[in-house]
């Protein structure tokens, strides 16, 4: 039996993204919400909200009510999802199911809060919770059935998980809480203190995805903002290597981390990691130069998984579309477990060329680099 109607949730810091039985994604939006104080109601959510963000219209005040990856604002966290939900939601008096993605080191408490959200209003859902890295192994083109494991690091925007996965269970994870928002915030900071350039938060995304590390094609790029000291409008070219150092200490964290859980994994997952590579997912695997510099780190292939912003959804919807399989494997948060993958979630996780593939490739001899 399909369970029409169930929806997989990827409860990002800064997107969320939902997917439909049958239908597939449905809605992709930044996690935001707005509320007109003057009269205490819902005025926008996701892009029209995000919109507002360091505007400051009259009576108007911008949430993003997740931080870190957990839920910073209740009330507001429910507000959206319901907003949200309702716009996916075809009439039906069925309580559904919601497979809601949650990072690996989130407390009881803040697990409890994402089954709050979606319980205080109506429609209400059966909510289970997936660890993200599980999600995003199987986003990523790994086939986790039969004990079969991988390596994954999904950068959002407010937390890189680096993990080991196997049989569809986090072997060994690490949640750190420096990803894209923080990148940004780097680089805001960085701007103000070197070029007396007050910029947004939105600026500073701009210069993060076009010079990244590697400083880009051109080695500047503009932004606009406002002068220290005058107050008013200007633009300036910033340059590469100011935005590249001002990533170092964030990026040197990520690197470091996925070594360290490198020399922390089981023997028995070494060659399933070296053949599998390590795959990147989240928005943040896209910062040029990121891969490059994780790959170093780890001594292994690295690799950016296909569609990085829509890993984590895919796989947790591929795991909601096998939960009425006969043969049940134990998936951490769900009462129910796995099949065989169906046709088209076979199409759906099967790589791009030049991407990693599910299937088991020969074991490349260049596979392990000399450090
Ligand atoms: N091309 C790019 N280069 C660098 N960073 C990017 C790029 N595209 C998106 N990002 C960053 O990716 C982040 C969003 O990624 P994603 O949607 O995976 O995060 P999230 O799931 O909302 O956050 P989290 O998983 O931490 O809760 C943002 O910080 C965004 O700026
Ligand atoms: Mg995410």
């Amino acid at each position: 039996m399909r369970f029409r109607g169930s929806v997989a949730i990827d409860l990002g810091t800064v997107n969320t993204l939902v997917w439909v039985t049958g239908r597939g994604i449905v809605l992709e939006e930044p996690t935001a919400i707005a509320i007109d104080t003057a009269v205490g109601k819902v005025a926008a959510v996701g892009a029209e909200a995000d919109a507002l963000a360091d505007k400051e219209p009259q009576d108007i005040q911008v949430i993003h009510p997740l931080r870190d990856g957990v839920i910073a604002d209740l009330d507001a966290t429910a507000a959206m999802l319901h907003a949200f939900l309702r716009r996916t939601r075809r009439f039906s008096l069925m309580r559904r199911d919601a497979l809601v993605c949650v990072p690996s080191g989130a407390t009881p408490v803040e697990r409890r809060s994402i089954i709050a959200a979606l319980g205080v209003r109506r429609p209400r859902y059966n909510v289970r919770l997936i660890d993200e890295p599980v999600a995003a192994a199987a986003g990523a083109g790994f086939d986790l059935s039969g004990g079969a494991g991988g390596f994954v690091v999904d950068i959002g925007g407010g937390t890189t998980e680096v993990a080991a996965v196997a049989g569809w269970r986090v072997v060994r994870s690490h949640s750190l809480r420096k990803a894209g928002n923080a990148m940004d915030d780097a680089i805001v900071q960085a701007v103000r203190n070197e070029l007396g350039l007050i910029i947004s938060q939105r600026a500073a995304r701009g210069l993060k995805m076009t010079l990244g590390v590697t400083g880009g094609a051109e080695g500047y790029a503009e932004a606009v903002g406002l002068d220290v000291a005058q107050r008013t409008p200007r633009s300036e070219f910033v340059p590469g290597g100011l935005v590249a150092s001002a990533l170092e200490p964030i990026v040197a964290a990520i690197a470091g981390t996925v070594h360290e859980m490198l020399s922390e994994i089981p023997a028995g997952l070494a060659e399933d990691v070296v053949r599998g590579k390590v795959r990147l997912s989240g928005g943040g695997a896209l910062l040029p130069g990121l891969a490059g510099r994780i790959e170093s780190a780890a001594g292994i292939g690295t690799v950016v998984v296909e569609d990085p912003l829509r890993c984590v959804v895919r796989g947790a919807a591929e795991i909601l579309e096998r939960k009425d399989a006969k043969q049940q494997p134990d998936v951490p948060g769900l009462r129910s477990l796995p099949r065989a993958p169906t046709p088209a979630a076979a199409s759906r996780s099967r790589p791009a060329p030049g991407r990693p593939s599910a299937s088991r490739p020969p074991l490349p001899r260049s596979a392990c680099r000399p450090r």
